[in-house]
């Protein structure tokens, strides 16, 4: 036998075993399933559409492949109807982008995707063709209708706001107000604006729970430091006597910079949420929480945050020397 027909065998073998596992229950291999419902608004529209959301799977040197593919195999031993990803799929190049791809394509139920700061900073382009390559339909400051057996769901994807890439008006264009729909964004707080548009849910990252959740430092580090008021988890509401909406922020799959992930909120994660059933009708990992005050960035901190795509779309072009920023950069 051939070594690739090796390979090949032992990853068939893996994906095997890991959908054996009970998805709802499986605590083992650094990852969380977490399960919730809602919101109510859905049940008049919507029954047994299960979502899976991940976030932020940094496909790079920093987290091994392994880690990827168990995250695929989980989401697919779910069995969603759809998988909604809210972006940084990269941690700081291109040289990855195949693997990307790869890691893309076993998931098995049709994929939605929103891109994130370090896709950006890596050169949005070539992000979104790996992406689509692997079958994933990417909604750059756009909306779709899907269908799940004869139910409408409509997916609002907002572009990155962190690097000044959001603009919602495009996004919101031509939504239908009859139909449920679930918006995608990868910074959490644009939610706020999306649920005054008549978005109820929405799926978010950027965060990655802070990583270190012990004696609750994440609430110093993303929400004090940082200025989140989203830090990991459901927030906002998902009842129809609050016509407010909720934001769910995943604590992701992958790293940029530093592996290290510390305290049970801080472990890589797959997240599932039932569309068309009540808020309550089975255990949740949390319920909805308090909100950070959180900190408006300024015009300055979102002008040099814009600015440093800029530069870092120069230096791809002044290292390929010929203008081409879709070669492979370090
Ligand atoms: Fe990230």
């Amino acid at each position: 036998m051939s070594r690739s027909a090796t390979i090949e065998g032992l990853r068939k073998f893996r994906k095997k075993l890991l959908r054996e596992r009970d998805p709802w229950h499986d605590t083992s291999r650094r990852f969380r399933i977490r399960r919730f419902a809602g919101p109510e608004c859905f049940l008049e529209h919507l029954e047994g559409v299960r979502v899976a959301h991940l976030t932020d799977l940094h496909v790079g040197r920093v987290t091994p492949m392994e880690v990827q593919y168990d995250a695929a195999s989980m989401t697919n031993a779910g069995k969603p109807d759809i998988v909604v990803i809210s972006g940084d799929f990269v941690c700081h190049s291109q040289v990855y982008l195949d693997d990307l791809t790869e890691v893309i394509s076993q998931i098995d139920a049709p994929v939605f995707a929103v891109l994130g700061n370090h896709d950006h900073w890596a050169g949005a382009g070539p992000v979104r063709e790996a992406l689509r390559r692997g079958g994933a339909e990417v909604l750059d400051n756009a909306n779709t209708t899907i269908h799940v057996g004869h139910q409408a769901l409509q997916v609002v994807g907002l572009d990155d706001a962190y690097t000044g890439h959001a603009d919602r008006r495009a996004a919101l264009k031509g939504l239908r107000a009859d139909l449920p729909v679930i918006g995608l964004s990868h910074i959490a707080e644009e939610a706020d604006a999306l649920w005054e548009a008549g978005v109820p849910l929405v799926f978010s990252g950027h965060t990655h729970a802070g990583q270190i959740t012990v004696a609750r430092l994440h609430e110093l580090s993303v929400g004090k430091l940082a200025g989140h008021k989203y830090i990991h988890g459901l927030y906002g509401s998902r009842g129809t006597d609050d016509a407010k909406g909720a934001v769910y922020v995943g604590a992701g799959v992958g790293a940029a910079i530093v592996p290290l992930r510390l305290g049970e909120r801080a472990k890589r994660e797959v997240a599932f949420f039932e569309l068309g059933t009540q808020p309550g009708a089975f255990d949740e990992h949390h319920g909805e929480q308090e909100a950070h005050p959180g900190r408006i960035p300024s015009e300055k901190t979102k002008e040099r945050r814009a600015q440093a795509v800029l530069r870092k779309q120069q230096k791809r072009k002044r290292r390929n020397g010929n203008g081409n920023n879709a070669g492979f950069n370090s």
